[in-house]
């Protein structure tokens, strides 16, 4: 088996590298955080994401896996250097792509033979001839090389589910010594019968993008078919429900809600839409999602202010901060959209979130009240905003809620709960998409 080093101990990185470990792969990851390093290597993981944790010390404890901050050593022991550091969301809308050309001079300073370095992290069309100069102008001599793209598709919360059996792999190859060294490393997932797509490098590059395009697209879609229903009187669930069974559509990413946030479907539209923009290529579709979800939080204060006219001086309780859960990942996520406008607007808010609050902390410490559980965010407040649909917000005892809550508003931006019984309840309830009355 090919010795592999993984560059990134982020979502992707770690999960990446624990799992492509447990294929049976010897796998070092790299990562210049030294206090990552460290905690990894006690047992600490960097991220929140279910069953990782016994899955990095399986393959530890196996020898197979192993962690440091040392790029050199680590490049000249591999055959094959994965990368995937951020690319996190320029200032112009562009994917940044500084730690990708950090990461490849490093590693073309490294390099004494033959590796094959593979593209994981999500990047522009184009970036692998970008690092392919990097690479030659930082070799010290004449070395072959190979370039791969291999564009991850996990979700966070699911990630190591869905890194051990994916729809599929796309891998972007132009020789046949890489590519059949990379059948070899996802040989598992291939006696399997998982589909793997060999494709050109170009090709792989604008896969990932097409494809969190594509599911942008179809929450911004039911959003804007929620936004009819309200004022027409039907159901978007149902309709979702009955539109998905068509497996033309499929089920997944039709929700209606608040809109999508993540560390990635904001900043890869964001970054399709530059390259289009490039390439004078219009990408109307695309667009129209992207601007669709910048106003799903202007829908969120109608039906606030609709109850509460005038925010300023009250209280408003948040349940649930990550942008989805069984994750603690805050980018982008629309609890801090609606948290930055309503502190602008002089509310207070409480706040609790069962994982992510740490990671709130950070940045959120000055503005927001955090508390332990639910009942004690909601406590005094004057309105509850439900932003996650963490299980624990599911089955809230809604007596208890409403005899906490200076009166009985609650927003419920994950339609979670049935609009008839929480009308019957006495609640001033308001979700997506679900006129009063129905299931
Ligand atoms: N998070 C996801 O769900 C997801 C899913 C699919 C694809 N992706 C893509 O994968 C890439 C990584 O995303 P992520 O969420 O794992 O990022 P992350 O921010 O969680 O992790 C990046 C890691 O790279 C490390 N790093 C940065 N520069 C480095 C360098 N020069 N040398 C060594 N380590 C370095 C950082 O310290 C960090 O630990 C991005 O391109 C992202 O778009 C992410």
């Amino acid at each position: 088996m090919p010795k592999i080093c993984m560059v990134g101990t982020g979502y992707v990185g770690l999960v990446s590298g624990a799992c492509l470990a447990d294929f049976g792969n010897t796998v070092i990851c790299v990562d210049i955080d030294k206090e990552r390093i460290d905690g990894i290597q006690k047992g600490i993981m960097p991220i929140y994401e279910p069953g990782l944790k016994e899955l990095v010390k399986r393959n530890y404890d196996a020898g197979r896996l192993r962690f440091t901050t040392e790029l050199a050593s680590s490049v000249k022991d591999s055959l094959v250097i994965f990368s995937a550091v951020g690319t996190p969301m320029g200032d112009d809308g562009s994917a940044d792509l500084g730690a990708v050309r950090q990461v490849a001079r490093e590693i073309a300073e490294n390099m004494d033979e033959y590796k094959i370095f593979v593209q994981k992290s999500t990047v522009p069309v184009g970036t692998s001839e970008v690092v392919k100069k990097i690479i030659e102008d930082n070799l010290e001599k004449d070395i072959d090389f190979d370039l791969v793209s291999n564009p991850e598709f996990l979700r966070e919360g699911s990630a190591i589910e869905d890194f051990m059996r994916p729809n599929r792999v796309v891998i972007g190859v132009e020789s046949d010594q890489a590519r059949e060294i990379m059948r070899e490393i996802y040989r598992p997932l291939y006696l399997l019968e998982t589909p793997i797509v060999f494709t050109s490098i170009r090709t792989a590059e604008l896969v990932k993008y097409a494809s969190n395009a594509f599911l942008a697209v179809k929450i911004s879609y039911i959003n804007e078919i929620a936004d009819l229903c309200e004022e027409v009187g039907a159901n978007v669930n149902e309709v979702a429900k009955a539109v998905g069974l068509d497996q033309r559509i499929g089920a997944k990413f039709l929700h209606a809600g608040v809109g999508y946030g993540g560390s990635c479907l904001p900043k890869d539209v964001s970054a399709i839409l530059h390259t289009a923009e490039n390439h004078t290529v219009s990408l109307r579709v695309i667009k129209a999602a992207s601007d669709v979800n910048d106003t799903r939080i202007d829908r969120l204060f109608s039906k606030l202010e609709y109850e509460i006219p005038d925010l300023s001086g009250k209280t408003i309780a948040v349940l649930g901060l990550s942008f989805k859960p069984n994750t603690d990942d805050l980018r982008f996520a629309p609890a801090l959209r609606l948290i930055d406008r309503l502190s602008g607007m002089g509310v207070t808010v409480n706040a609790y979130d069962p994982i992510a609050m740490d990671n709130a902390r950070t940045d959120y410490g000055d503005i927001v009240s955090f508390f332990d559980d639910s009942y004690a965010a909601i406590a005094g407040a004057d309105a509850l905003v439900i932003m996650t649909e963490w299980n624990e917000f599911r089955q809230l005892e809604l007596e208890k809620v409403k005899g906490l809550l200076r009166a009985p508003v609650v927003i419920d931006c994950r339609n979670i709960y049935k609009p008839n019984v929480m009308k019957k309840m006495g609640f001033r309830y308001h979700s997506f998409g679900r006129p009063e009355g129905t299931y």
